[in-house]
């Protein structure tokens, strides 16, 4: 079943309870909260203490995607600010096992990240360890940029391995998910779709939300 994950990167920070709830409104079963500290990625956005008010203003998963150097320092601060998913950057992760057991160890749902530069045979030996992959579709850091095409073939190579090995993590993917791409994502095997500008980028959340969920489930043939 395919998955609509706003991300309120592109959202109303001064609204961001109201943001929330109008794209649950529209059919988006997990928040995607985009964490970036300066220096893994060239942005500063939020931290624990933004993602604790969050977990008080909705029920739905809090998915975390870190964009920071040495996640391990703050995965605990993550989980006791309510996060349920937490993501790691390959690129951020000097024992990334470890830093997945971290997150597994704090009841959360571990998640690999690739950039679009990073090869996902690097990651074969830790699937059996993710709740999910996170194959990032544009360089992180920002919002509303243009999906790069070849990540397709990372989304179709990671859904051939995944059954090969007999494995049920999930596929997501982050970076100019739009009604112009949607299908393509999903018809490649991708069931995690984080959207920010498609979503909160013209001010009707719930609407937008909707329109993106509906196209993506008709190429899934849902
Ligand atoms: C980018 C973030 C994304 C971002 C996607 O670094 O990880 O989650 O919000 O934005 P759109 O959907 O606008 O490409
Ligand atoms: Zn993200």
């Amino acid at each position: 079943m395919v998955e609509l994950l706003p991300s309120i990167l592109s959202a109303d920070f001064a609204r961001l309870a109201d943001e929330v709830a109008a794209a649950e409104r529209g059919g988006g079963t997990v928040i995607h909260v985009d964490v970036m500290d300066g220096h893994f990625v060239p942005n500063i956005t939020l931290g624990p203490p933004v993602v604790k008010s969050l977990r008080k203003a909705t029920r739905l998963p809090l998915d975390c995607h870190l964009m920071i150097e040495n996640p391990d320092e703050y995965i605990p601060a993550f989980a006791d600010a309510g996060a349920d998913w937490v993501s790691v950057h390959y690129e951020a992760c000097r024992h990334l096992h470890r830093s997945l057991e971290l997150i597994a160890h704090h009841g959360m749902k571990p998640a690999v990240v690739l950039n679009p530069a990073t090869r996902v045979n690097l990651i074969v030996d830790i699937l059996p360890m993710v709740h999910h992959v996170l194959i990032m579709s544009v360089n992180p850091g920002f919002g509303g940029q243009s999906f790069i095409p070849f990540s397709l073939e990372k989304i179709r190579r990671l859904a051939q391995l995944r059954q090969e090995m007999g494995l049920a993590f999930r596929i997501e993917v982050d970076g100019g998910v739009a009604h112009d791409t949607v299908a393509r994502i999903v018809q490649a095997g991708a069931d995690l779709l984080v959207a920010g500008n498609a979503v909160f980028g013209a001010g009707h959340a719930e609407r937008d939300a909707r329109d993106l969920l509906a196209a993506a489930r008709k190429a899934a043939g849902e």
